[in-house]
Formats: structure tokens, C-alpha cells, sequence
């Protein structure tokens, strides 16, 4: 079942012709033409869509929350920043389909009765800008972009931001911070963007996935969607599968199929590379919590644990990880757990704004700390100072990148406590070239 990438691979999909022969920009047609803004929200809420840029937060509910203040202008902000550590499904979608999000934009920005709206993309991705641009400048062409689109009286300008290669700017209010030219540092929330966003006006941010998915929804009907998936998961979800497996790549697979078989079946990653064994899982994007092989598998009380939102996270942190953005990274036996969590740590302390204690000098107490571990050095008494460091910026800080390097930390801590021992106990064992701790 493919409603995102079904086309994808059509040679010239990126060109307006073709991407119009396949069925594309019938959303618009139907929306602008046929349909109200009200409707086409209600649509959405019940395809039962939720965020796909990581958070899950339903977004018709998110749409709803809008505000509509007389004489103010609202905005829809698409987030194309995809910082995440082993994400990069909108950049696959944007670079060869860019009419997918652009059809995306026009019928959200019309339910959401914006008149001007942004696609931010992230700064290192100026080829991606590129595409995005022409492809914008050919919907401008064929009237599907501009005054009075189609002739249905609906007005739309659509403009593409970079970003200059920040992490945090992919923090909402952060990338509303540096879409307004300033520095991308974090708002507290509330007051969240749907009342005050852009230039304090009510704005809408959703991921390029989110938005891409309200076409097949206004074509084919809220139901149709909510008919996809399991629960609360419904529709499709793009995978970005990387690490040791046999194929990896981006996926888009119906939610609800279990870990095992997205991860051994030839559809998918086709299973792990030569001789190897699954030791770990990092399923949604480097924020979310690492999981052993046997519990990425299997949840706490014992089913086949599925590619939903809720059984990802079943049973809390302490037996489950998130969906998050769908960065699936997969580790074999040959992965050592330490260094793999310093890479992430050093991401973090890198990536932080700044602007809040716990974070600012959290990230790099657990850089430094994670380090001396990895060099050797480490004390004994260093990994429950970890675990108490991640524990202070856990829930204490401005924006989600304080959790995001928490919980990497104190996940790898927990499920792999003996590894961190290890090296503080055999330091010319664990320092030499390629050294790994074998599991008992
Ligand atoms: P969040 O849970 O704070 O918010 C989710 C969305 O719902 C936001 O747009 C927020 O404005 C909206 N919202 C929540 N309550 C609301 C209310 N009462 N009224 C109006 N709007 C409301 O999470 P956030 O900060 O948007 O995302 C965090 C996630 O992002 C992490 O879990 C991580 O997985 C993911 N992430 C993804 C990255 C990527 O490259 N795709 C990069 C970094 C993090
Ligand atoms: Fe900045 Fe970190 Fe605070 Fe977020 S949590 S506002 S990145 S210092």
C-alpha cells in the first residue's frame, strides 16, 4: 500500500507534466472547486493523520486549534529542516517528487486559510531548494499557485526558506524564530504557533510527510485512510532504515506491520548483513530511546512488537522506545554501545542552543563524561553520574532537544549497563582498535 511513493520512481515525476498524468494535483482541484476549508479539515480528522516529523500529534486536531482572529493573516509553515540523526525520508520525497508536498501545501494552506506559506528547508540541502523552486515555479505556471487559483477564487503564494544548517531549527518555534531572520533559539510554549507563529500570527507547522498525505486524503476520503493501519496508527508511514542491514533505505510501509518483518523480510531491509546478529534498535530517529534486539521484537507482555505509535512505546521508556520520526537504525554485534552513544552525546552538546542550564551544560558534562569512558579514563562512579545528569535535564528545559539528549543516554545506560562497565573496568581491552564487549 503506497500513497506517498507509489509514483516515485516514474522517470520526469519531478516535472509538473508527468506528475499531473499520474493523477497528481486532483486534490486541488477537488479541494479548491468542490469543497469548503471546513471540510477538507474534517477529512483529515478522520483519516486519523498524525504528525510524521516525530511528535505524533493528530493534525486535524492541530488545524482546529488555529486561531482565526479577524484581519489577521495565518500561515502554514511546512518544517523540511529533517535534522534527526538517521532521518532522511522528506528529502527522498522532496528531491524526487517535489509536486507531492508542493499538491500537499496548496489544499492544506487552503483549509487552513492561509494566504502566503513556507516550505523551510534545511540549509545543507541547497540541491533539494533548487528542485523545490522550479517545481514551485511550474505549479505558478500552470495556475495552481498565485491569485485566484484555478478560478476558484483562492489566493496562494508559496515561498522556500532556507535554513543555515542548525538542528534546533527544526524546533518549531525555532524555525518560526529564524523564518523571521533572527537566531533560531526556542520559544516557550505556550503560546503555541496556532495562536501565536509567525510574526505572532496564528501559524500552522507540520512535517512535509504530514502534509504530503492530506492530497491521497482529500481524493480518496478521511475513512479510506483511517481504514490503513492499526488503532490510533493509521495510513502509511516513510521509514528511513539505515545501519547494518541488507537494503537499507526509505520505506513506506502501512503502519501496524510487526519490527520482525520489516526488518528480516526482502520487502523491506531484507534482513541483517552477512553473518551478522541484531544487537540494537534506535527505531525512531536518534532522540528516542535505544532498545536491545529482544525487546525491539517482542513488548513487554510478550506480542510481536508493531510498527505503530503505541506498541513502539508500549509499556513506557523502561520496555519501549517511540516511532518519532521513523529513523530506524540498526545495530549488529560489531556495534560497540559506548561509542555509539558518545556520537549522539557530542551531537547534542554540539546541537544545543544554549539557551537553558540543564541542557547547555548537561549535554556537555555527558559529552565529556561519555568520553572519558570511551578513552579509558572513565571512574566508576561515572555512569550513575550520567544517569543523574540525564535524570536534571529530563522535563527541565525550554524545548524538546534537552529530553532528545537525555534519553539516548540514559536508554543505553539501562539496557546496557555491563557495556559501559566494561569499559571502566578493562580500559586496555576496551581502547584498543575496533575493541567491542561481547555480551555473556
Ligand atoms: P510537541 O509534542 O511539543 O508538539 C507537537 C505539535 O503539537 C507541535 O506542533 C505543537 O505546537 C502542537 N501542540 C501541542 N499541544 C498543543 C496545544 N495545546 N495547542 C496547539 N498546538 C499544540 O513536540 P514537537 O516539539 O513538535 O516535536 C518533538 C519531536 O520531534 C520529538 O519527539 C522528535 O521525535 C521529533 N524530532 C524530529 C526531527 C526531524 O528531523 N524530523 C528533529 C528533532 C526532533
Ligand atoms: Fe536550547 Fe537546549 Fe534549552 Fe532547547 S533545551 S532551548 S536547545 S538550551
Amino acid at each position: 500500500m503506497k500513497i506517498l511513493t507509489e509514483h516515485i520512481e516514474v522517470p520526469g515525476i519531478e516535472t509538473i507534466d508527468v506528475y499531473r498524468k499520474h493523477g497528481g494535483y486532483q486534490a486541488v482541484e477537488k479541494a479548491l472547486k468542490k469543497m469548503t476549508p471546513d471540510e477538507v479539515t474534517e477529512e483529515v480528522k478522520k483519516s486519523g493523520l498524525r504528525g510524521r516529523g516525530g511528535a505524533g500529534f493528530p493534525v486535524g486536531m492541530k488545524w482546529s486549534f488555529l486561531a482565526k482572529p479577524e484581519g489577521v493573516p495565518r500561515y502554514l509553515v511546512c518544517n523540511a529542516d529533517e535534522s534527526e540523526p538517521g532521518t532522511f525520508k522528506d528529502h527522498y520525497l522532496m528531491w524526487k517528487s517535489p509536486h507531492t508536498l508542493i499538491e500537499g501545501m496548496i489544499v492544506s494552506s487552503f483549509a487552513l486559510g492561509a494566504n502566503t506559506s513556507y516550505i523551510y528547508v534545511r540549509g545543507e540541502l541547497m540541491y533539494v531548494i533548487h528542485i523545490l523552486e522550479k517545481a514551485i515555479q511550474e505549479a505558478y505556471d500552470k495556475g495552481l499557485l498565485g491569485k485566484n487559483i484555478l478560478g476558484s477564487g483562492y489566493d496562494l503564494d508559496l515561498f522556500v526558506q532556507s535554513g543555515g544548517g542548525a538542528y534546533i531549527c527544526g524546533e518549531e518555534t525555532a524555525l518560526l524564530e529564524s523564518l523571521e531572520g533572527k537566531r533560531g533559539n526556542p520559544r516557550n510554549k505556550p503560546p503555541f504557533p496556532a495562536v501565536k507563529g509567525l510574526w505572532q500570527c496564528p501559524t500552522v507547522v507540520n512535517n512535509v510527510e504530514s502534509i504530503a498525505a492530506t492530497s491521497w486524503i482529500v481524493n480518496n476520503g478521511g475513512d479510506a485512510y483511517a481504514q490503513i493501519g492499526v488503532g490510533r496508527s493509521t495510513g502509511t508511514k516513510l521509514i528511513s532504515a539505515s545501519g547494518h542491514i541488507r537494503k537499507p533505505g526509505v520505506y513506506e510501509i502501512p503502519l501496524g506491520i510487526t519490527v520482525e518483518d520489516f526488518i528480516y523480510s526482502d520487502e523491506w531491509c531484507g534482513g541483517i548483513r552477512d553473518g551478522h546478529k541484531l544487537k540494537a534498535v534506535v527505531a525512531g530517529g536518534s532522540s528516542v530511546p535505544i532498545l536491545p534486539a529482544e525487546m525491539i521484537l517482542t513488548t513487554a507482555t510478550g506480542e510481536k512488537r508493531l510498527m505503530t505509535y503505541e506498541s513502539l512505546s508500549d509499556g513506557g521508556f523502561a520496555t519501549g522506545t517511540m516511532l518519532g520520526s521513523g529513523g530506524f537504525i540498526v545495530m549488529d554485534e560489531t556495534t560497540c554501545i559506548v561509542h555509539n552513544t558518545l556520537t549522539f552525546a557530542r551531537f547534542y552538546h554540539h546541537e544545543s542552543c544554549g539557551q537553558c542550564s540543564p541542557c547547555r551544560e548537561g549535554t556537555g558534562w555527558m559529552d565529556k563524561v561519555i568520553k572519558r569512558i570511551e578513552l579509558g579514563q572513565g571512574r566508576k562512579e561515572d555512569i550513575d553520574l550520567l544517569v543523574d545528569v540525564a535524570k536534571k535535564i529530563e522535563g527541565n528545559t525550554i524545548c524538546p532537544l534537552g529530553d532528545a539528549a537525555a534519553w539516548p543516554v540514559s536508554a543505553a545506560i539501562r539496557h546496557f549497563r555491563d557495556e559501559f562497565e566494561w569499559h571502566i573496568e578493562h580500559p586496555e581491552l576496551a581502547t584498543q582498535p575496533g575493541a567491542v564487549y561481547m555480551r555473556p
